[in-house]
């Protein structure tokens, strides 16, 4: 059963397809951390699940305790149905669920603003708003979902595929410096194709992952918590 997304969808919801091998890339990063630290027990939330590119990428990678949210309801319907006995899909909006069993936050979060939610945005002023002028780019969805695992997450990993903007962005500094102090591993793979660049510049950030549609600069944030 297939969903064809309208224009309207795509900008309210910050709606982007992942693909598959960039989801497999992002979680198998991620889970061979935690294997790593020993970890057995993986208990892993897509709280944007959209069409489940992340539940099938988990799954590949053998892990069975899956949770996803998703807000819009008939997408969430559509994926619980495609997931039906493999996962537990719940239309839900991630921003106000404080679940804190989940020792794996994988996903691709909305592009865009995205509705304020008073708790997230005080944690962001008490956090990465410290030590800079301009907060505006830091109330943007993906910064919001980062956050918000941040907070969410006792000990395990976040990977999330992101907008690559809080690499270089000078008014990220506070952001940066944050996920320094939170984390204690941080691996960031810059796969770049920010065209909103333009003459050599532009050449050289290569195409988009997204494809052409696509403008923003994409990376795979992994962070590791003890
Ligand atoms: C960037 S898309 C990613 C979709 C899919 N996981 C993929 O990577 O191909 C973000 C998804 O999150 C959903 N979404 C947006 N805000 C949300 C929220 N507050 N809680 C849960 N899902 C949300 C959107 O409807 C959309 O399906």
């Amino acid at each position: 059963m297939s969903y064809k997304e309208t224009a309207e969808e795509i900008r309210s919801f910050g709606v982007a397809h992942t693909p598959i091998e960039i989801a497999r890339f992002a979680v198998r990063s991620a889970v061979s951390i935690l294997r790593k630290k020993g970890i057995k027990e993986i208990n892993a939330l897509d709280a944007f699940t959209g069409d489940g590119v992340f539940i099938s990428a988990l799954l590949d990678c053998g892990v069975r305790n899956i949770t996803a949210y998703e807000i819009r309801e008939r997408m969430a319907l559509l994926t619980a149905r495609k997931f039906d006995g493999l996962a537990k899909v719940v239309c839900a909006d991630a921003f106000k669920s404080r679940d804190s069993v989940f020792n794996l936050f994988v996903g691709n979060p909305p592009y865009g603003k995205c509705a304020e939610s008073n708790d997230i945005d005080r944690r962001i002023k008490e956090t990465y708003c410290s030590r800079q002028k301009n907060h505006t780019a830091l109330f943007d969805a993906y910064v919001r979902a980062v956050r918000w695992a941040s907070d969410c997450l006792r000990s395990g990993v976040i990977a999330y595929v992101v907008n690559n903007g809080f690499l270089e962005n000078l008014s990220f500094d506070g952001f940066r410096k944050s996920l320094e102090e939170e984390f204690d591993e941080i691996y960031i793979f810059n796969l770049r194709g920010n065209h909103r660049t333009s003459g050599e510049r532009c050449k050289k950030e290569g195409e988009n992952v997204f494809g052409q549609e696509c403008r923003t600069g994409i990376a795979i944030l992994v962070l590791y918590k003890e």
